[in-house]
Formats: structure tokens, C-alpha cells, sequence
């Protein structure tokens, strides 16, 4: 029984929200009058006390007293006896962890929400250097038109912005707080939830005491905005793992973020972003695990929900350790800006732009233009060279209104540099966004 029951081999990692939300519940206590001054000072002193005894690694946790709450409860009478048997008045374990978990969420969130702000300035910063350096863009991981390694990163710059507003909304969300709620039903004692909801920095006490021990939303809403986030990391390690395979070798990174084989002398593996791309199955596992505990629970609490922290708990620790592997390989890779722009000309990247050129110079239809050059890129496949290589009389066979100013437009430079549209990838679009986003994030 003690084997399953008990959490504080987990749970421990609580402690510091546990000692905030008992001292915030003693003082309310106090000022109510259900505590005296005399105690509460005690049960104060005593639970600071505790804490520097767990920061010290000095603390007996102990797995018969179940979790980090009946474990700092009872040293706390251990210490100063009967004040401390006093401090559980009003209170019941089921809003006390609601409490405890909710305070760590938005702790986690804050600290997430400070590496994605740092990822992101990493990332701003490289398509600044590369707001102007081409390289192939894909779609179908075909070669589709040249973009530029700048406008690339940018696009990861908007995905973990987005990320951040998930997490901020999640915040938003959670900040409302359940200690009072007690068992289930409230209590008979005058507390004040207002007071402890304020002292622990909540928003409002929440509204529904069944509610209120029961919800997990905040934990769930978080392992789905971790699991988005997660996703788009791994979508980026996966990019990373293939630029610098050497068929691609679009970049390259330091000894700092690979590792060798211990029998191919020449191998340099990337395994930091291929962890970045592993740890998402826990992410998303977590999320998983955390909806499937909840689903079933008729209300208010369930030992059930003991389930909740473990998953959190890996969920946001890989999430860290990633983001901060991430934010280290944007600083250290270094493209290979030669390489990516010859890459970036070949399969035929400019062949809309050649298209476009038709329809804008000799008034053609799309749809026809697209015909001529799908015939113009067959021509040059067969002879084995790019369409700027196609000579005009060539090209002329195709669509005799053809002229010499078609090659203006064939080159990957003039391709990117055409692409000035909102958002587009020209490396004066490209420029100006970096610039905006090392501003925003500053
Ligand atoms: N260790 C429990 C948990 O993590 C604390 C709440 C226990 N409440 C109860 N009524 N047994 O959920």
C-alpha cells in the first residue's frame, strides 16, 4: 500500500509552493482570529525554518507520511508541537495540492516563457546575419523556390511567439486559487479566501469548491501548450538533422552540440537535436497520460489525480532542457552560405519566376505560362543544364515572344530579392523583420 500510495518521491519537488500556500493560509488564520498571533508566528518560523532544512538537503523525508504536504505537516509538529497541529485548520490536502500544483505551473510557465523569449532572440539574430544568404525553400521537401535562411529562422520566430501566447493564456487561466475549498464542500470556519488568494499572487479564489479540488484544466491546458511547443522543436531538430547530413550540408555545428561514433572516425552526429526531437514523445505522452487519468474521475477529488504530477512535472523538464539545447544550436551553427545558394538554383527553383516574367512582360495567362515553362524546364532537363542555360532561341521555340530580359529574372538572387510581397522572402522583408523582432524582444 505504501508503495502506490505514497507521492513524496515525486511530490517533493512541491515543497517551496507547499510552505508558501500553508504560511499564506496561517497568516489568513491569524488575521480571522481562528490562529493566535503567538501561533501563527510559530507555525511561520517554523515553516521557514523547514525550508532552509530542505534547501539544505538536511529534511527526513519520510514515505510513510505519504506526500510533501503530511511530510512538512508533521515536522512542522515535530518542531513546535501544538501550534504546528493547529495549521491544517480550515484546510484539507485536496485544495492544498490543487494550490501547490497550480503555483508550480505558473512557475514553470514563467521560466518556459523566459527560454522561449531567448530562443527566439537567438533566432532573430541569426536571420539578421542571414536575411540576404538564399536557400532552397521546399515544399514536399522538393525543391519549390529559393528563400532565404533568414526568412526560415523567422518562420520558428513566429511559431514560438505563438507558443508563448498559448502559455500566457494558460496562465491567464489558471490563476485563480482553490485553497478554502477544503475537502469539497468549503468549510464552516470565517476564513478569508480573498486575503490567501491574494498572497499567493492568484488572480480570485475559485468559485466552486467541488470545482476548485477537482480541476485539472490548468495542468492539461499546459501539457497541450507544452506539447505545441515540443512539436515545433522537434519540427526545427529535424531540419537541423538533416542540414547538416552531408548530402545536405546546408550548416554545420560545433563539437558543442554533436558527438562522435565511437568506430567511424569521421562521423559527427547531431545528437542534441536528435534528443530535441526525441523528448517530444514525452511531451506529447504526458499530455496524453494526463487527459486519460482525468477522464473517467466523477467529482470532487480522486487519488487519481496523484497522476497529475509526474507527467507535468517531465513534461516541463524536458521542454527546458530542449529549449535551451535549441537556443545553443541556433547560436552555434553555421550555415554554409556558399553551398545553400548554389543548392538553392538547382531543380529548376526559378521556374515561376520565369512563369511570372511571362505573364507579367508578355501578358500571358498563368495557366499558359505555366504550360510554356513546364515544356521550357522539360527541354532543359533533357539537355542536362538550368533553364538560365537554355539558350533565347530555345526558349523562343516554346513562346516566340520571348526575349534576352527573361534571364534577369532566372538568377536565385533576383528570385529572392522579387519576393517583396507582405511577409515575403525578400532579404529587405527578411531584414526588417529581424530587425523588428530583436527590437520586440529586447
Ligand atoms: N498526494 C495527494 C495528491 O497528490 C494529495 C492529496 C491527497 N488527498 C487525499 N484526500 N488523499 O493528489
Amino acid at each position: 500500500m505504501q508503495r502506490i500510495n505514497a507521492s513524496i518521491g515525486f511530490d517533493r519537488a512541491l515543497w517551496r509552493q507547499d510552505i508558501a500556500g500553508s504560511r499564506a493560509h496561517a497568516a489568513m488564520l491569524a488575521h480571522v482570529g481562528i490562529l493566535s498571533p503567538a501561533d501563527q508566528e510559530k507555525i511561520d518560523a517554523g515553516l521557514r525554518d523547514i525550508a532552509a532544512e530542505i534547501e539544505a538537503g538536511t529534511f527526513p523525508f519520510d514515505a510513510a507520511l505519504e506526500d510533501i504536504h503530511m511530510n512538512i505537516e508533521a515536522r512542522l509538529a515535530d518542531r513546535i508541537g501544538e501550534p504546528g497541529r493547529r495549521l491544517h485548520t480550515a484546510r484539507s490536502r485536496n485544495d492544498q495540492v490543487a494550490t501547490d500544483l497550480r503555483l508550480w505551473v505558473r512557475d514553470a510557465i514563467d521560466g518556459l516563457d523566459a527560454q522561449l523569449g531567448d530562443l527566439m532572440r537567438a533566432l532573430a539574430q541569426r536571420a539578421a546575419e542571414h536575411a540576404a544568404d538564399p536557400m532552397p525553400g521546399f515544399t514536399h521537401l522538393q525543391t519549390a523556390q529559393p528563400v532565404t535562411f533568414g526568412h526560415h529562422l523567422l518562420a520558428y520566430v513566429e511559431m514560438f511567439a505563438r507558443d508563448r501566447g498559448r502559455l500566457a493564456d494558460t496562465r491567464r487561466r489558471l490563476n485563480v486559487c482553490p485553497l478554502g475549498a477544503a475537502a469539497l464542500a468549503g468549510t464552516s470556519f470565517p476564513i478569508d479566501r480573498d486575503m490567501t488568494a491574494r498572497a499567493l499572487g492568484f488572480d480570485r479564489p475559485a468559485a466552486n469548491s467541488l470545482d476548485a479540488v477537482s480541476d485539472r484544466d490548468f495542468a492539461l491546458e499546459f501539457l497541450a501548450a507544452a506539447a505545441i511547443t515540443a512539436m515545433h522543436l522537434s519540427r526545427f531538430a529535424e531540419e537541423i538533422i538533416l542540414w547538416c547530413s552531408a548530402p545536405f550540408g546546408f550548416i554545420r555545428l560545433s563539437d558543442a552540440f554533436t558527438t562522435g561514433s565511437s568506430i567511424m572516425p569521421q562521423k559527427k552526429n547531431p545528437d542534441a537535436a536528435e534528443l530535441a526531437r526525441g523528448k517530444t514523445g514525452r511531451v506529447l505522452g504526458a499530455l496524453v497520460a494526463l487527459l486519460t487519468v482525468m477522464k473517467g474521475l466523477p467529482l470532487a477529488y480522486a487519488k487519481d489525480m496523484q497522476e497529475d504530477k509526474e507527467p507535468v512535472f517531465d513534461a516541463a523538464a524536458s521542454l527546458s532542457l530542449t529549449l535551451a539545447a535549441t537556443a545553443g544550436m541556433v547560436r552555434d551553427m553555421r550555415p554554409d552560405a556558399v553551398r545553400l545558394a548554389a543548392v538553392a538554383g538547382e531543380g529548376f527553383s526559378t521556374a515561376t519566376d520565369l512563369a511570372d516574367w511571362l505573364v507579367r512582360v508578355l501578358g500571358l495567362p498563368f495557366r499558359t505560362a505555366h504550360h510554356v515553362t513546364g515544356r521550357l524546364v522539360a527541354r532543359a532537363e533533357a539537355d542536362g543544364v538550368d533553364l538560365a542555360a537554355l539558350p533565347l532561341a530555345v526558349m523562343q521555340v516554346e513562346h516566340p515572344g520571348i526575349t534576352s530580359e527573361v534571364y534577369d529574372v532566372l538568377s536565385v538572387a533576383a528570385s529572392v530579392a522579387s519576393r517583396t510581397s507582405y511577409g515575403g522572402t525578400s532579404p529587405h522583408n527578411v531584414a526588417a523583420q529581424a530587425a523588428q523582432w530583436i527590437r520586440d524582444l529586447a
